[in-house]
């Protein structure tokens, strides 16, 4: 099977560490040729100096007849979201495949994992797992049975979240977090890092700390 060729949207740090996931998957299946990065507007292009740096979405759509499939390389979920709608209409029929590190382990019999999912190296989830488009999950985050990602999502590396939890979509986990069992996370909802939820977290609401309470920025 020949290789797919694959662009990274998104020019940052998550960007290149999906570059490093993807040569690591090639190790195992030979699956794709990484042309490089194309930064979603020209206000974020990096310095230049990188050597795969492709261009903005100028270059995609110049270029939108060779790319076999796409994967966005960028943190934030609300920025993941407009992101991906962007690039249906920039490149309609293009594939959004999952991004799997050959460590993860998890069930895959039961597991469910959308387009456009990526899950970095040593995530261990166990069974029912459902992961909804374009989450992403970072380094040595551990899910437990039943564990929902809403879309867009984003897991800091370490996140937990327990068995039966439910993480709406535009949900931003922090590092080292903990979601304890059976609770709900609603969208657009941020967990600081470090957090230990013992309750639901409302929708769009910032929380922080051991237990977790509702963060105030100083000005509030
Ligand atoms: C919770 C969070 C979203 C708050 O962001 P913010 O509103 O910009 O917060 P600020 O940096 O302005 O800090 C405001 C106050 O909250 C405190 N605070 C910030 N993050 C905190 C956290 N995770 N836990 C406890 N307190 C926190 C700060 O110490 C500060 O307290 P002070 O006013 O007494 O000095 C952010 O700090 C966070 O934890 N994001 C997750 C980041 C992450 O996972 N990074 C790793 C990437 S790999």
């Amino acid at each position: 099977m020949s290789r797919k060729k694959i662009v990274i949207v998104g020019a940052g740090g998550v960007a290149r560490e999906l570059r490093w996931l993807i040569h690591e998957i090639n190790q195992v299946a030979d699956a794709y040729d990484v042309a490089g990065f194309v930064a979603s507007d020209s206000k974020s292009l990096p310095d230049a100096g990188e050597p795969d740096l492709l261009g903005d979405y100028a270059w995609l759509e110049r270029h939108r007849g060779e790319i076999d499939c796409v994967t966005i390389g960028i943190g934030s979920p609300s920025v993941r979201r407009r992101v991906s709608d962007e690039l249906r209409q920039i490149l309609p029929g293009a594939e959004f495949p999952p991004l799997v590190h050959p460590s993860v382990t998890y069930d895959r019999s039961t597991g469910r994992v959308d387009e456009g999912v990526i899950l970095a190296a040593g995530v261990q989830g166990t069974v029912n797992l459902e992961l909804q488009a374009f989450a992403l999950v970072g380094v040595g985050c551990t899910l437990g049975h039943e564990a929902r990602i809403g879309r867009w999502s984003t897991l800091n590396p370490r996140a937990t979240v327990s068995g039966g939890v439910e993480i709406g979509d535009e949900v931003l986990v922090g590092s080292n977090a903990l979601v304890l069992q059976y609770l709900s996370v609603g969208g657009g909802a941020t967990i600081g890092a470090g957090a230990v939820v013992t309750r639901d977290v409302a929708g769009g609401t910032t929380v922080v700390g051991v237990p977790a309470r509702p963060h105030r920025r100083p000005s509030e």
